[in-house]
């Protein structure tokens, strides 16, 4: 892909103004859950513990951050019905975004990847403690699921797929599953076979679970929702592959985490094993892949497109 192409995506109006419309949006919904969070306590009841923990939450869940995965929500949304953004879809995309936030804080813990660094800010176990990061990221992952359970206006049977596919997506088979592999692939020599497997697990199934949850949300067909998930499975693929590629290629300030943090901890990553360029055109493939997928959606898709172009083309 050339770079005109590229550019085009960070020139396209359309892509810029759904991207910041959406991360307002996150942002406003992230808010009132937060403040939601607070109101069970009065202030004679509420520790200092709990309210530590409560602003360790906060630190994790509004400090930055590019908003891929509800953006990626309201997207596969709007591919599906044009009625589709309302409060509920916000609280869809609010969950997601809770279960990455979750995933970060326990990524770069001192058993983890043990990173100090994370959107430009100490790292959540730096910022308060190691005991205070899991916690957070624990509630933070409880909290999804019950917000997902309460999302008004939206039959039970749609709110049960939703949980079920977050659920999934967030467990063994998923991102949780794949951390545990990229653990155990530490120092080791690795195929380029098992690494997809772990990026597939660690980061695509999150990528994917937003997708699917945008579009079971709007009402989409299976047919429908076969055609997005090909794309989501291509686009999650490609996300981390950047990521591993950034993480050579970008700087410290830039990313907002430490640049060279893979190379430090010798992990198995897309560049390590098939070369820099390998993992550049490796990306490109999957974005092929990604648009070939969305060939029977018209204008709709639109921003879904102009997102998989943007996720390989993105410098943090
Ligand atoms: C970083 O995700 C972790 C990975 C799964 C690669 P993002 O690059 O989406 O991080 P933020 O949310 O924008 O900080
Ligand atoms: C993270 O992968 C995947 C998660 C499930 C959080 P990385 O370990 O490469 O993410 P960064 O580079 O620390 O953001
Ligand atoms: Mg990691
Ligand atoms: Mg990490
Ligand atoms: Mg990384």
């Amino acid at each position: 892909m050339s770079d005109t192409f590229n550019d085009s995506v960070f020139n396209n109006s359309l892509f810029n103004n759904f991207l910041q419309q959406s991360q307002t949006r996150i942002n406003k919904a992230l808010q009132q859950e937060l403040g939601d969070l607070q109101s069970p306590f009065s202030p004679t009841d509420s520790s200092s513990y709990l309210s530590r923990l409560q602003e360790a939450m906060r630190y994790s869940l509004v400090n930055g951050g590019k908003r891929i995965r509800p953006t990626l929500v309201f997207a596969a949304a709007e591919a599906i019905s044009n009625n589709a953004a309302t409060d509920a879809l916000d609280k869809v995309a609010a969950a997601v975004e809770m279960i990455h936030a979750y995933s970060l804080i326990h990524d770069d813990l001192p058993a983890m990847d043990d990173d100090d660094l994370r959107r430009g800010q100490p790292t959540c176990h730096k910022a308060f403690d190691e005991a205070t990061a899991i916690l957070a990221g624990d509630a933070l992952q409880t909290r999804a699921f019950e917000l997902l359970t309460t999302i008004p206006d939206t039959y039970a049977e749609t709110r049960l797929a939703l949980v079920a596919t977050l659920a999934k997506a967030s467990g063994i088979v998923g991102m949780v599953g794949g951390q545990a592999i990229d653990l155990e692939s530490v120092n080791q020599q690795i195929a380029i076979g098992q690494l997809e497997t772990i990026h597939r697990l660690k980061t695509g199934a999150l990528i994917r679970a937003a997708v699917s949850m945008g579009a079971i949300y709007a009402g989409a067909s299976n047919e429908q929702l076969t055609k997005l998930d090909s794309y989501a499975e291509a686009i999650g693929l490609s996300f981390q592959v950047q990521d591993d590629i950034l993480d050579v290629e970008s700087d410290t300030e830039t990313l907002g985490k430490n640049q060279g943090a893979d190379q430090a901890l010798n992990k198995p990553t897309y560049p390590s094993l098939l070369g820099m360029a390998g993992a550049k055109q490796k990306a490109q493939d999957l974005h092929q892949q990604a648009i070939t997928a969305l060939e029977t959606f018209g204008e709709s898709a639109q921003v879904l497109r102009q997102l998989s172009s943007y996720i390989i083309s993105r410098n943090h």
